[in-house]
């Protein structure tokens, strides 16, 4: 899987750049704050980077140990080799969506005061930060804010909105933000180097565009699109389901009922994924939504009235959902489209 395979291992490796350079900075400056709070949102890289900072202030070959003048992990020594398999003892990953209560912060907060066992810092991740209980937030709160000096905590969090100020105010806040197209085109680039892939512009362009400004995203679909053996732009095009010209969408506005089943066939029989097909449209008929309902009609070049955009939306949401438990993954689409003909013409 590229996505466990390319996850970063270095600052150096880290393709969202704004975060490197924070980070290398922080590490350069030796003054590393107790407690981090990572914000952003999934597939940025937020554990992948706490695990690097865990290993770079533990590492037993860099600066920290005073060995090198680099400030990155070596990734061989047993201290990062353990930190990367999860197995060290001195750094702990826990995930609060299903660790969330008083009695795990208590015992969390026990175990602070254990001196590490073979590193010079324990350092606690905490992902999913916000989904921690209000009153355990409030026995946390004394110790992060003044953990023992051998004790760094790194929270990381999807919803920032919903942690409390007093828990960020104690924290060193580094934003992820959205991966930006270029830091993503960076890290296609730094995968197809290894996996010695070939890739246009134009693909490259395709992914990032695809990938939600998702690090993750982008890898999977890159690897999704290597498996499938659609390099080519326009197979790339079809079987991520943009078709420059006809689009299914409309081709749905349009009259035929069996103009549009036929082209889901087609589809479906050239390898087309089903997932992002709806989804391109999803996000196509949102604009429209969007343009209708502020009655900025310029640019709409779709025949379909607000509430035929409002139908198809929610059909089209419902077959999304369905496609999950479906035994064919096709099938959904159809029934909406059916559905949406149906209503239309009646
Ligand atoms: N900054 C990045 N540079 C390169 N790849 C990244 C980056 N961030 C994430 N990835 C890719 O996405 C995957 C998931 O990243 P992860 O650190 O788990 O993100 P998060 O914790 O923010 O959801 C990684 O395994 C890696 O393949
Ligand atoms: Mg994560
Ligand atoms: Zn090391």
């Amino acid at each position: 899987m590229y996505y466990l395979t390319y996850r970063p291992n270095t600052i150096e490796e880290l393709d969202n750049s704004h975060v490197r350079d924070t980070i290398a900075n922080l590490l350069q400056s030796k003054k590393l704050p107790h407690a981090l709070l990572f914000v952003g949102p999934k597939g940025t890289g937020k554990t992948s980077t706490a695990r690097i900072v865990a290993k770079a202030i533990n590492c037993l070959n860099n600066a920290f140990s005073g060995h090198t003048t680099s400030y990155d992990p070596c990734n061989t020594c047993s201290n990062c080799t353990t930190i990367t398999t999860g197995s060290s003892p001195d750094v702990v990953e826990q995930d609060a969506a299903s660790n969330r209560g008083i009695d795990e912060i208590r015992r969390l907060i026990r175990e602070v005061s254990f001196m590490p066992m073979t590193s010079t810092y324990r350092v606690y991740i905490i992902d999913e930060a916000h989904m921690i209980t209000p009153d355990a937030f409030n026995a946390l709160l004394k110790t992060l804010e003044e953990p023992p000096k051998s004790v760094i905590f790194i929270l990381a969090t999807t919803n920032e909105e919903k942690l409390p100020t007093t828990i960020i105010s104690r924290c060193l806040r580094i934003p992820f933000g959205a991966a930006k197209k270029e830091d993503i085109i960076h890290m296609i680039e730094r995968i197809a180097l290894h996996e010695k892939l070939t890739l246009t512009d134009e693909i490259k362009d395709l992914i990032a565009m695809y990938s939600e400004h998702s690090f993750r995203d982008a890898t999977k679909l890159l690897e999704e699109l290597v498996v499938q053996k659609k390099l080519d732009f326009k197979e790339a095009q079809v079987y991520l389901g943009i078709r420059s010209k006809d689009s299914l969408l409309h081709i749905i506005a349009g009259k035929e009922l069996k103009d549009a089943i036929d082209w889901i066939d087609e589809f479906v029989a050239s390898g087309g994924n089903v997932k992002h097909a709806i989804e391109d449209m999803l996000q196509k008929l949102r604009i429209y939504l969007v343009k209708k309902a502020t009655k900025q009609e310029d640019g709409i070049d779709i025949n379909l009235s607000l509430r035929e955009i409002t139908q198809l939306v929610k059909l089209l949401h419902e077959a999304y959902n369905l496609m999950k438990i479906s035994p064919i993954e096709v099938l959904p689409l159809e029934i909406a489209v059916v559905e949406f003909y149906n209503r239309k013409h009646v």
